[in-house]
């Protein structure tokens, strides 16, 4: 991480250099500004962690200046600790009014500037690292977004299935007792399980008609696309259970890579069931939905054959009629 930014703001050069030489010992960049004009130019170019501001200042003063400051989005935020030989309350409550966070008294007290600096530097590097991560994770939430709206694009039936099914491995995987971090990644790779099917052909993934051999040996290419092209990107590898292996079976005769049993990641077993619980209940263009009954039906036939035999049993115990 870089070395923190201090700015000082302050028309007495005597003063600035009373505090560089405080300061200069400690890992920081200072920057300097004579007038509050300069400082804010100054703050809006650097951002920087921390503004020693003087109160007693020609033209305007400290406390214009920290208004000012507090009134500019992009800089608003940023610690201001004013510099002031006024030790009234009234002085420091209309600095506190204008957006000052602390103050610091002439003459420096040594060990008490570098424990504001520091404190307040520690805090405010705390705050934008959080800030920079949830940045990071709303990133990665649009990204997926995006990823899913370009397949919603090529295959309009299944944005709300894919929600709906999201939505229900995720319950069941909370009630099973997956940690936070793994739950984000089911919710990811659940959204993301069919991704892969952009990488195949219209004339096959829209056909109305039945799929030929060659065909269904296209189609079963897109599990393996979607962990092909998303396992080099760091955030999404530890999703990708669900996409690379929705299609397995507990019996050994599912796709990509015809994996057994537990060989079969768990968040993929659930899923499986879920999916296909989901597809047999809903209306489809072609025939209408199955009845809860017969859909309980053909889970408990394919426990030990598609599905791992023990998840199907907690998963009918989440239906009332099972
Ligand atoms: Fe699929």
């Amino acid at each position: 991480m870089s070395k923190p930014n201090i700015l000082i703001v302050d028309d007495d050069s005597i003063s600035c250099m009373a505090i560089e030489g405080l300061l200069s010992s400690e890992p920081y960049d200072l920057h300097f500004a004579c007038n509050g004009f300069d400082g804010i130019a100054t703050a809006t170019s650097l951002h920087p962690d921390l503004i020693l501001l003087d109160v007693m200042m020609p033209i305007m003063d400290g406390y214009e200046t920290c208004r000012q400051i507090r009134s500019q989005p992009d800089i608003a935020e940023v610690p201001i600790v004013l510099i002031t030989s006024l030790d009234d309350q009234p002085s420091r409550i209309t600095g506190l009014q204008a957006g000052a966070d602390d103050f610091i008294s002439k003459p420096y007290n040594r060990m008490e500037l570098f424990a504001r600096v520091q404190t307040i530097i520690r805090l405010n590097r705390y705050r934008r690292i959080a800030e920079q991560q949830t940045e990071l994770l709303t990133a990665y939430d649009k990204t997926i977004e995006g990823w899913l709206s370009a397949l919603d694009l090529r295959d309009k039936k299944t944005e709300e299935h894919t929600h709906r099914v999201m939505e229900a491995t995720l319950k069941f995987a909370r009630a099973a007792g997956f940690t936070q971090e793994e739950l984000t990644n089911i919710q990811r790779g659940a959204l993301l399980h069919d991704v892969g099917k952009l990488g195949i052909p219209d004339s096959i993934l829209l056909k109305p008609a039945t799929l030929t051999e060659e065909e269904w040996q296209v189609m079963r290419m897109h599990p393996l696309y979607a962990y092909q092209w998303l396992s080099p990107i760091a955030f999404i590898l530890p999703a990708l259970d669900i996409p690379y292996c929705h299609h397995e079976k507990w019996d050994g005769t599912g796709y990509p890579r015809g994996l057994k049993g537990d060989e079969i990641p768990l968040a993929a077993r659930i899923f499986a069931i879920v999916d296909v619980w989901d597809a047999l209940t809903s209306d489809r263009p072609y025939r209408l939905a199955w009845s809860k009954k017969e859909a309980i039906k053909y889970l408990k036939d394919q426990a030990g054959k598609h599905f791992d035999p023990q998840v199907v049993q907690e998963f009918l115990k989440t239906l009332p009629e099972a």
